[in-house]
């Protein structure tokens, strides 16, 4: 499996502090099925300053790393890039920014959880119109999202790709982001199964509980492609044959299924049937 979103380089961002949690990071994720990561820090302005030759710098370092320890794992530099006021078409131009490999053909960009920038097509369309593929992470745990699924079917048809992280479909982040990353599932607004990781002990490096229950969604050879094919195809700068979003009617199934869980939070099914 390839592992497309990873903060997995040291002493950076919110990822690992010391080159041994790295490390062990990079034992986990071969120990889970993963022969491939795209080390993917924050950038985030005045925050997180982490432009290209830094992050390929910091990959290199890492690799020299592992390969004396005999782990073997191919990493790959990347970033997750904040969206804020950046121009972010001029900044890739410019090589200031990474792209996935560096091939200048794929961005992550993340949201914030709660809000969402208002001219958010006007930057998806301005980046796709240049080139350049944006990739929305976890679109599964944003709020205005959450609220209006429509959102990501209006950017996935501008030519938006979203990753899904593993952790949302298992369950670990609630039952709601649960739910919703199946609806997203449902409708192919997700693209690519990711871990998110950031530590050795929580937010591990690990695909393969999510990948269970992602086949038991979408069904093997789908599940697969996830994970494999269309990683792979990122790895490359390919364009990616990803099925047609399909339109949100079950929007409102998804709004009444919200409204029945909360009302089975407050009021259990055995109490309700007394
Ligand atoms: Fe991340």
């Amino acid at each position: 499996m390839i592992d497309l979103h990873c903060h997995i380089l040291p002493g950076i961002d919110d990822g690992p502090e010391l080159l041994d949690e790295s490390i062990e990071m990079c034992r986990i994720a071969v120990n889970d099925g993963i022969s491939k990561v795209v080390c993917t820090p924050h950038h985030v302005t005045g925050k997180y300053n982490n432009n290209r030759e830094k992050i390929i710098r910091c990959v290199d370092k890492l690799q020299a790393s592992i390969d004396s320890e005999d782990i073997p794992l191919t990493l790959y530099p990347g970033c997750e890039i904040r969206l804020d006021d950046l121009d972010l078409v001029e900044n890739i131009k410019a090589g200031e920014l990474l792209t996935m490999n560096d091939s200048g053909r794929h961005i992550i960009l993340e949201l914030p959880n709660e809000s969402l920038p208002r001219n958010i097509e006007k930057i998806i369309s301005s980046l796709v119109f240049a080139g350049i593929i944006p990739i929305v992470a976890h679109p599964e745990k944003n709020h205005v999202i959450q609220k209006d699924p429509e959102i990501i079917y209006q950017l996935v048809r501008l030519g938006a790709l979203a990753q899904l992280t593993s952790s949302s479909l298992t369950g670990r982040l609630g039952s709601r982001i649960k739910k919703f990353s199946v609806f997203l599932l449902e409708h192919n607004l997700v693209h690519m199964l990711v871990t998110d990781a950031h530590a050795s002990r929580q937010r591990r490096p690990v695909l393969s509980e999510g990948l269970k229950r992602l086949k038991e969604i979408i069904g093997k050879k789908a599940a697969m492609g996830m994970v494999e094919t269309v990683p792979e195809k990122i790895l490359n700068g390919e364009d990616i044959d990803m099925e047609f979003p399909i339109p949100l009617e079950k929007k409102s199934i998804w709004k009444i299924n919200s409204f029945i869980s909360k009302v089975l939070r407050k009021h259990p099914v055995n109490a309700l049937t007394r």
